[in-house]
C-alpha cells in the first residue's frame, strides 16, 4: 500500500514536472553572413478575444527590454536597440498582432540569448520564450597537423576565431583512437573561441589512413571537417622507385663513360 502511495505521488511529480516546465522552443540559429543579412524574425504567439483588445506587448533578451509596442500606436524602439530592430516590420494585418513580432537586424554574437515576449490586457499576461543562437564561422582556421613518431600517430586539431564555444572530435577511419586530450576552449576578449584537442593512433600497416577533426556547435546541425591522410606506404614506394631510376641512369651514364672498366 506504502509502495503503491510512493508510486502515485512520485508519477504525478513526474507529470506535474513536464507539464509545468515552459515550452522548450526550439533553437534559433543565426549564422553570420558577410554583408547584408536578412532580418531574423521572432513571432509572438498569442489569442486575444476582441473584448481585451487593449494591450502592450514588451521583447526582453535576457530579461532586458529591448522592443515595445501599445497597440494602436507605432512601435517604439529601445534607443540602445535602435540599429538592432526593424520596428517597421509588420507581422499581421489584425490589428491585435500587427507589429508584435520581433526583427532583428544586423545581428552580432550578442543578439545570442533567451528572449520572451510579454503580453499584457487588462486580464491577462501572456509569456512567449523564444531562443537565438548566432554562430559567426565568417573568419576561421581549422586544421589538423599530423607527426609521426615511430608507430604513433599524433593528430592535433586546432580551430580559432569561432563563436560559440566549440567542440572538437578526432576520428580516425577504422583506427581505434588510444589517447584523447582536450584542453578547455579559450576565449578572448571579444568572446570569440579557439580549441585544441589532440588525439594518438597506432598505425602499424602500410594503408593510407584518413585522419577527420570534426568541429560542432551544441545544437547546431552543420559539421566543419578538415581531413589529413597518413602513412601513406604508395609514397614511400614512390620515393624508392625514383631512387631506383636515378640510380639505374647514373649507372648507365657512369657505364656509357667506362667508368667501370
Ligand atoms: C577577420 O580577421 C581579419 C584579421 O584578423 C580582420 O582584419 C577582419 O576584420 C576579420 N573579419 C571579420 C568579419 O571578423
Ligand atoms: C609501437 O612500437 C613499440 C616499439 O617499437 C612497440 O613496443 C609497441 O608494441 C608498438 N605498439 C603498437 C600498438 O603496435
Ligand atoms: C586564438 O588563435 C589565434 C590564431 O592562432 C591567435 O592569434 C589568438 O591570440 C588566439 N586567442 C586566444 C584567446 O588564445
Ligand atoms: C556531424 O557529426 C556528428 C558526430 O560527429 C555526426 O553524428 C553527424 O552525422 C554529422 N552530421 C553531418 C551533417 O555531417
Amino acid at each position: 500500500m506504502k509502495l503503491l502511495l510512493a508510486f502515485i505521488i512520485a508519477a504525478s511529480i513526474i507529470y506535474a514536472d513536464v507539464l509545468c516546465k515552459p515550452v522548450d522552443e526550439e533553437t534559433k540559429f543565426i549564422l553570420l553572413e558577410e554583408g547584408d543579412m536578412a532580418p531574423t524574425v521572432l513571432d509572438c504567439e498569442y489569442n486575444l478575444d476582441d473584448t481585451e483588445s487593449f494591450h502592450t506587448l514588451k521583447w526582453f533578451r535576457n530579461d532586458k527590454a529591448i522592443y515595445q509596442w501599445i497597440r494602436g500606436s507605432q512601435p517604439a524602439p529601445i534607443p540602445d536597440f535602435k540599429n538592432y530592430v526593424d520596428s517597421s516590420y509588420e507581422s499581421s494585418k489584425d490589428p491585435n498582432k500587427q507589429y508584435s513580432s520581433l526583427a532583428l537586424i544586423n545581428p552580432t554574437i550578442s543578439s545570442t540569448g533567451d528572449y520572451k515576449c510579454i503580453v499584457q490586457t487588462q486580464t491577462k499576461t501572456i509569456v512567449v520564450h523564444k531562443s537565438v543562437q548566432v554562430i559567426d564561422v565568417r573568419n576561421y582556421t581549422l586544421s589538423l597537423k599530423r607527426y609521426q613518431i615511430q608507430n604513433e600517430t599524433q593528430l592535433e586539431c586546432k580551430v580559432s576565431n569561432v563563436f560559440p564555444k566549440p567542440k572538437l572530435t578526432i576520428e580516425s577511419e577504422g583506427i581505434d583512437i588510444t589517447k584523447v586530450l582536450t584542453n578547455p576552449p579559450k576565449e578572448d576578449e571579444d568572446g570569440y573561441f579557439n580549441a585544441t584537442t589532440f588525439a594518438a593512433v597506432y598505425d602499424n600497416d602500410d594503408d593510407t589512413d584518413y585522419h577527420k577533426c570534426i568541429m560542432t556547435f551544441d545544437g547546431y546541425p552543420q559539421n566543419f571537417t578538415v581531413v589529413v591522410a597518413s602513412g601513406s606506404s604508395a609514397c614511400e614506394r614512390c620515393i624508392d622507385f625514383r631512387l631506383l631510376l636515378i640510380s639505374c641512369l647514373l649507372y648507365f651514364w657512369l657505364e656509357r663513360l667506362h667508368v667501370f672498366i
